[in-house]
């Protein structure tokens, strides 16, 4: 997606060669515009998929998948990290290790959100190591609903997430694919020779 890729261009902070900052307009500030164009191309491309429901992951996944599902017009549901007071009981719940924090946590999702008869798209901000995906697959799974994908706003294609998410067969699409920061810069997977 050209524009994103503008804006990580321009903005994105490469802060060693596995992490690029993107507080202006993705992690912490978020840009609308972008957020709605994002919004209409992930609905483009699981337009035919028969989406009805938007799994993400709090925080920086909410923004994207929020312009998703209002393109789709389908419900959306975000994991919680942090159980919310009025969560007391019936969740589905999983174990997420973050090789970059260092850190395991759990997410959690009300077993009321998420129903058998569900085909769910999932949405992230970034794909790393794919732990965050594994979680939420995992959650998925426990309420038998069934999976049409991935939609990933930045894939790091370096590290080993995208490989995980294809050998277990899932559709992923990513809006920017990158295959290296060095430098201070970001090199990008040219879309005509990405498979
Ligand atoms: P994984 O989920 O793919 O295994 O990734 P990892 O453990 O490496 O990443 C954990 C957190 O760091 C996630 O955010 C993920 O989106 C974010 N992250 C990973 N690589 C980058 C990067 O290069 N740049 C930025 N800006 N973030 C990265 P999180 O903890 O869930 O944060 P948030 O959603 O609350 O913002």
């Amino acid at each position: 997606m050209e524009r994103l890729k503008q804006f990580i261009e321009k903005e994105g902070k490469v802060l060693n060669e596995e992490v690029l900052k993107v507080d202006t307009f993705l992690n912490h500030g978020i840009h609308p515009q972008l957020m709605k164009e994002i919004g209409i191309e992930f609905a483009h491309r699981f337009e035919k998929d028969g989406i009805t429901k938007i799994l993400t992951l709090e925080s920086s996944g909410i923004a994207p998948a929020l312009m998703t599902s209002l393109s789709l017009d389908c419900e959306l549901v975000f994991a919680r990290k942090r159980k919310s007071i009025t969560m007391t009981d019936n969740l589905f719940t999983s174990s997420v290790h973050s090789f970059t924090k260092k850190e395991t946590s759990d997410i959690s999702v009300s077993k009321s959100l998420i129903h058998k008869d569900d085909h769910i798209l999932i949405i992230d901000d970034f794909l790393a190591n794919g732990q965050a995906a594994l979680g939420l697959i995992d959650l998925v799974n426990q309420s038998r609903a069934s999976i049409a994908g991935f939609g990933i706003v930045i894939e790091k294609s370096f590290q080993p997430g995208r490989h995980l998410l294809e050998e277990k067969g899932f559709k992923i699409e990513s809006l920017a694919r990158i295959s290296r920061l060095s430098n201070g810069q970001v090199s990008f997977i040219d879309p005509i020779k990405q498979s």
